[in-house]
């Protein structure tokens, strides 16, 4: 019986820990005022995967990314309705804390943008410094590790204090994801992260993408297709047509999205017709 029992717990544990990560969008839609922005998405977002978000400028792919960790809100007057399950728990709910929402959310931006004032090192402590973190060996241990997984540790590991700003624009953008990671999130939000960088610090973002996903879901807005085909499992489709806000025209793995896309629009885009 108590073998049972202890079972049980342990199973639903595991289901716990499979479904950690897992980002579920219902009936999304989004404004900027009365400017209508993305109408009516849901989809299921798997955990431990990297999901690619395309379509053309204006549709949608950057307000839908905000929507998944309430950054949208921090535009003035924007607004959303519908819902973003983070496993089961709506982070739109009432009472719950957006901050909360976004250490578990993590982002990173087009534009690396290291705190211009701070160290290598603090701009990776400053998230947990924030959470209350003081303890030096519990933040050089928190540090080093972000940094490894941003694969930045190497580079960087003899000059801690200098600038982050100091870094190159690809060792900038690893900075920020290693900021991200430091606070321990779920889930890693990229708008369009190499799109600033040359193709070999295009290349190592790729390659960490790959590599974060072990234990990360990773969802990733990109106009580059080839990227999108490289580095991720499943792909949304967006689209905006009569200026109704972007709707998702197709989501599915990856291969059949750019292989065997199933409406004429998605085949259209991929194939860089639209
Ligand atoms: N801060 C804002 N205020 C008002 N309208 C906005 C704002 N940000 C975006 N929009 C509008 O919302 C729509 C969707 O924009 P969004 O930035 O999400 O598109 P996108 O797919 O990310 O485009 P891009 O590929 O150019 O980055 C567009 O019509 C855009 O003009
Ligand atoms: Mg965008």
């Amino acid at each position: 019986m108590q073998m049972t029992r202890d079972l049980r717990i342990v199973s639903v544990q595991e289901w716990r820990e499979a479904a950690e990560g897992t980002v579920s969008v219902r009936g999304l839609s989004a404004w900027y005022g009365r400017h209508r922005a993305l109408t009516d998405v849901s989809l299921e977002v798997r955990p431990r995967s990297v999901t690619a978000l395309i379509g053309p400028s204006g549709c949608g792919k950057s307000t839908l990314l905000r929507c998944l960790n309430r950054m949208h809100e921090v535009v003035l007057g924007a607004t959303v309705s519908g819902q973003v399950l983070l496993e089961d728990e709506d982070v739109y709910g009432s009472g719950v804390d957006p901050v909360s929402v976004r250490r578990r959310v993590g982002m990173v931006f087009q534009q690396p943008n290291p705190f211009p004032t701070m160290s290598i090192y603090d701009n990776v402590a400053a998230g947990l410094r924030l959470a209350g973190t003081r303890n030096r060996g519990v933040l050089d241990g928190k540090v080093e590790q972000a940094l490894r997984q941003a694969a930045l540790w190497d580079e960087v590991k003899d000059k801690l204090r200098k600038p982050g700003t100091a870094l190159s624009g690809g060792q900038q953008q690893r900075l920020c994801i290693a900021r991200a990671l430091a606070v321990d999130p779920e889930v890693l939000l990229m708008d369009e992260p190499a799109s600033a960088l040359d193709p070999v610090a295009t290349a190592r973002i790729e390659e960490l993408m790959v590599e974060l996903k072990r234990d990360y879901t990773v969802v990733v807005v990109t106009h580059n297709m080839q990227q999108a085909a490289r580095v991720s499992d499943y792909t949304a489709f967006l689209l905006s047509e009569d200026g109704g806000g972007g709707a998702l025209v197709e989501y599915g793995e990856t291969r059949q999205v750019f292989e065997e896309p199933r409406d004429e629009r998605t085949r259209d885009y991929v194939t860089g017709r639209l």
